[in-house]
């Protein structure tokens, strides 16, 4: 098992390729688009020469009690083939990955995923979605909350735990990841 570290303005064509065929085949459409998160850090688990999963890192700031957070959000996390134990060597690399850092990792599950994401050692909770927006909205044309309510995963307890004690708007200032 080996693992890649790629900045994502240093992605090979065929690397965004295989992340947009796998996203289609996963989710029938593909949404993202790689080719813009040029900042963005991916990361691959590689058995021999196959692609095992494959996740997303992308640097943001965050806002919530007057305070501004730089943090990674985790996204576009997919296993190529599903309950071998890939993820989870994925999501425990990515952990180590942040604490070595002193980082922050946080994302968006539905709660079907929210196990997964446990088991990995991540805390995941429910009921702060709403209260995340994208603070360009209006000049951008994304959209500024969520559509729906996904749990919320973290690479830290305490970073929840402080998001968790007010109910004030928790403000991004990238589009939702
Ligand atoms: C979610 C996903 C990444 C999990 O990867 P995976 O390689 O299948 O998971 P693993 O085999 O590493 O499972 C690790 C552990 O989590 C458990 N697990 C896996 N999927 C789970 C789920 N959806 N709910 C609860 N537990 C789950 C496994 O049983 C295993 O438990 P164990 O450690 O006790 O044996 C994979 O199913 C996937 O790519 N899904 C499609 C894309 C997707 O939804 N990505 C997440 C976006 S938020």
């Amino acid at each position: 098992m080996l693992f890649e570290i790629l900045l994502g303005r240093d992605l090979p064509e065929h690397y965004i390729e295989r992340m947009n065929a796998q996203r289609i085949h996963e989710y029938g459409v593909n949404t993202k688009n790689f080719a813009n998160e040029k900042q963005s850090k991916f990361i691959y688990l590689w058995d021999d020469d196959a692609l095992k999963a494959f996740g997303m890192l992308k640097p943001l700031t965050l806002t919530c009690q007057g305070q501004s957070q730089a943090i990674l959000g985790i996204g576009n996390i997919m296993a190529i083939e599903k309950g071998r134990g890939h993820g989870k060597s994925l999501m425990t690399y990515m952990m180590g990955y942040l604490k070595e850092r002193n980082a922050v990792g946080l994302g968006f599950c539905d709660r079907e995923n929210s196990g997964f994401y446990r088991k990995c050692g991540y805390t995941v909770v429910e009921g702060i979605s709403a209260r995340f927006r994208y603070r360009h909205a209006q000049e951008t044309g994304d959209r500024e909350r969520l559509e729906s309510v996904p749990d919320v995963l973290c690479s830290s307890p305490e970073f929840i735990a402080w998001l968790q004690s007010s109910n004030e708007p928790i403000e991004v200032d990238v589009p939702f990841w």
